[in-house]
């Protein structure tokens, strides 16, 4: 696969010239819909869970009521989502995608607010990596007040969790195939009648620990679930000052790597088929996600 190295610089001296309107990539409509279909999946894995779980159940959970109520809140705002951006989309013309079913894999309200975390976390990742794909202001705007708003529900489930509420200065901006790749292992099935996204997903790739908490320095396996990877292989850590490369070793099923100096929080990490770009034409598997502690 094809291994392009471009230099820091050289991209900064590129950035003057880059044209506003771009001749490739996705349409504002498609970035709605995209936002669109995860707003979907949020909103249905919260009404799915208040349906099976309710005050009792948390309480029973050594949840509090407060808790209760605020993933009540959460859930009505998933649902304010989803009301805009297919009213915004309907009002550009464009037909706005509808929700898909889906298995989220939780037993009890522990394991849904477990979940909870990581799918706010991906939420506001893939809001702050989508953001320069946006080419309008005005809907730049409106997603910027909803990826704030995912950033607020992010905090409050981590911290309810137990994990630090903003465990790192900055958050980690995901591409999208990227998101596109952690939200299709959630999907089952589409409506027929939704339009194809501009998105593919990745082999999808497990990380597990021996580490109860993985740490700055933790072992970490990187399952590949049976798809067979050939040639040199590395992983890439997404960060928004780019991706930092750390050597694999193979394993059984997978691939182990070391969580490198700067990693903290819900952290992702791709496979990539050389140790300069970890870009759609370099990933190969991933991103998995990885719950970094201080
Ligand atoms: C929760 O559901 C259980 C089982 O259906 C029921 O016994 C309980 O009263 C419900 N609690 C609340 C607060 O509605
Ligand atoms: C809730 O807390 C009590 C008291 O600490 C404990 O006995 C019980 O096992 C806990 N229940 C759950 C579901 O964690
Ligand atoms: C839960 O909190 C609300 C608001 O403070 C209160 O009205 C309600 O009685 C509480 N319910 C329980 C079961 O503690
Ligand atoms: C990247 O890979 C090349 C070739 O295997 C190697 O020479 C170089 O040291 C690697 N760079 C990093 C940062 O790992």
């Amino acid at each position: 696969m094809k291994c392009t190295l471009l230099s820091l610089l050289s991209l900064v001296a590129l950035g003057s010239a880059v044209p506003l309107k771009r001749a490739h990539g996705p349409s504002d409509a498609d970035i709605l819909n995209y936002a669109l279909t995860l707003e979907h999946l949020e909103d249905t894995f919260y009404r799915e869970a208040l349906q099976q779980y309710n005050l009792t159940s948390f309480l029973a959970s050594n949840y509090t009521n407060e808790t209760y109520t605020r993933v009540q809140q959460i859930s009505a705002d998933e649902s304010s989502h989803v009301s805009f951006l297919t009213s915004a989309l309907t009002a550009a013309g464009a037909k706005p995608v509808e929700a898909c079913t889906y298995d989220f894999g939780y037993t009890d309200v522990a394991s849904f607010l477990a979940t909870a975390s990581v799918l706010e976390g991906v939420g506001v990742s893939a809001y702050l990596g989508a953001a320069a794909d946006i080419m309008s202001k005005t809907y730049l705007t409106a997603a910027g007040s909803i990826l704030t708003v995912e950033a607020r529900h992010s905090s409050y489930v981590r911290n309810t969790v137990g994990q630090l509420p903003f465990p790192a200065p900055f958050d980690n901006p995901l591409g999208l195939n990227e998101v596109y790749t952690l939200a299709a292992q959630f999907i089952k099935s589409c409506p027929e009648t939704n339009a194809p996204l501009p998105v593919k997903a990745f082999p999808a790739l497990a990380a597990s620990s021996a580490d109860p908490m993985i740490q700055v320095g933790s072992k970490v396996m990187l399952a590949l679930n049976g798809v067979v990877i050939e040639g040199t292989v590395y992983a890439a850590f997404i960060t928004v000052a780019g991706p930092v490369f750390v050597d694999v070793t193979k394993a059984d099923g997978g691939f182990e790597v070391t969580v490198p100096e700067g990693i903290a929080g819900q952290s992702y990490v791709v496979l990539t088929s050389c140790n300069g770009t970890a870009t759609d034409d370099t990933i190969v598997a991933g991103p998995a996600i990885v719950e970094v502690s201080a």
